[in-house]
């Protein structure tokens, strides 16, 4: 059954959400599902915007069917040949051979890469500031390399003042029924997988991010379409480019504190327990405590884009770092995480190596500040270290509060 939804006079929501894949990219959790969207423009010509995840390639189709009626569609804009929105392009090429598309020099190298078949004669390249006249409409195209892929474009549809984003802007989840932010609670229901999205998949980049959102200053935008999530109108969207305004620059949201620990047997877990514990007693309010071992690490990646503080607390093994805080710190330093206050609370019952690993891999982030000396426990918290963590956690609380 088609599912369709014109979004502004004659340009259609044609994507199409998926529950039944545990992961996205095969790693990151999905316990809400996910949103593939794609667009259409019906006017003198038509133009199809990106197209979806093969997951939900059915779907897509009873879409297109439904927007397209009897019509042929003129061009395939692609502004992110990733396969999540483009592994359904070959397709769609063998349906509609009269078909052009459009895409920067990168996507056409992509295509060639992802496909066997020849894209010379029906690619139409374009550049920064080129455009495309569809009739009464016209797309304008804006580069966005690295917001997330090396190929992505934005594309605005300069009378509606539609702007086309890609990923940036988009979430984890299926759309839960509504489409645009407005529909939900969406400062409530909605931030937070968009923080997990934007910190995982988008992270990494956020000098490029930065150069996008410059770009953006300079149009009138009404709405935003990402490709997946919920889409944007303008009286909403000062909320959406003021966090990646935060994200890119990786400057924490709000003043407040991630506990991350790893323990094997209890006694790292409730030297962490007590911090945040300790923490509370003096005022701080927004504090998570997560077990490594058992959160999946995006979401502590998220966490930490978010809040100002973090604490580290973690065993030795093998001489040593734990594996799952190995993994954190790993992530931390793959995605550009940086500008965090940090405490180190390491274990080891013999030759305690995690904090000193924990420290050195910290080191490599940009702008990281270690808070304190390292808290350094020999199997568990004895009382004459009580000392010890107390001043760790009234810097911290000193910290939050400034
Ligand atoms: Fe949604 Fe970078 O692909």
């Amino acid at each position: 059954m088609q599912s369709i939804r014109e979004i502004s006079p004659d340009i259609f929501y044609v994507g199409a959400s998926d529950r039944k894949l545990p992961t996205f990219e095969n790693q990151y959790p999905l316990p809400r599902g996910m949103a593939y969207n794609a667009y259409a423009i019906l006017d003198e010509k038509i133009a199809l915007m990106d197209t979806v995840d093969i997951s939900v390639k059915e779907q897509y189709e009873q879409n297109l069917v439904a927007v397209l009626k009897d019509r042929m569609p003129d061009y395939l804009v692609i502004d992110h040949m990733e396969p999540d929105h483009g592994a359904f392009v070959g397709e769609i090429c063998g349906r509609y051979p009269e078909l052009k598309l459009v895409g920067t020099a990168m996507t056409k190298r992509m295509m060639a890469q992802f496909f066997d078949f020849d894209v010379t004669e029906r690619f139409v390249e374009v550049k920064e500031g080129d455009t495309l006249p569809l009739g009464k409409k016209e797309l304008r195209f804006f580069a966005a390399p690295m917001v997330h892929w090396p190929e992505v474009m934005f594309s605005y549809e300069t009378t509606s003042r539609t702007l086309f984003s890609a990923d940036a802007f988009g979430a984890f989840g299926a759309l839960p029924g509504a489409l645009f932010v407005d529909e939900i609670n969406y400062k409530q229901q909605y931030i937070d997988e968009m923080r997990r999205y934007y910190a995982n998949i988008v992270g990494k980049y956020g000098d490029q991010v930065q150069a996008a959102l410059k770009k953006l200053e300079a149009i009138e935008i009404d709405m935003i379409c990402p490709l997946h999530g919920l889409l944007w109108k303008r009286q909403d969207m000062d909320c959406a480019l003021s966090l990646y305004n935060y994200w890119s620059k990786y400057e924490p949201e709000e003043a407040g504190v991630v506990i991350a620990y790893a323990s094997m047997y209890g006694h790292t877990a409730s030297v962490a327990q007590k911090f945040a514990d300790m923490l509370a007693q003096k005022g701080v309010k927004k504090i998570t405590v997560l077990d490594l071992s058992k959160v999946n690490v995006s979401y502590v990646i998220s966490e930490i884009f978010r809040y100002s503080h973090l604490v580290l607390a973690a065993p030795t093994y093998n001489m040593g770092l734990f594996a799952a805080m190995h993994n954190l710190l790993y992530d931390m330093q793959a995605l550009n995480v940086q500008k965090r206050k940090v405490v180190v609370i390491g274990n080891g019952s013999w030759a305690p190596q995690s904090p000193v690993l924990m420290q050195k891999m910290l080191e490599e982030c940009k702008e990281m500040e270690i808070v304190g000396a390292p808290l350094v426990i020999k199997s568990a918290l004895k009382e004459n270290q009580q000392g010890e963590l107390e001043a760790l956690v009234d810097a911290v609380a000193q910290g939050v509060a400034e």
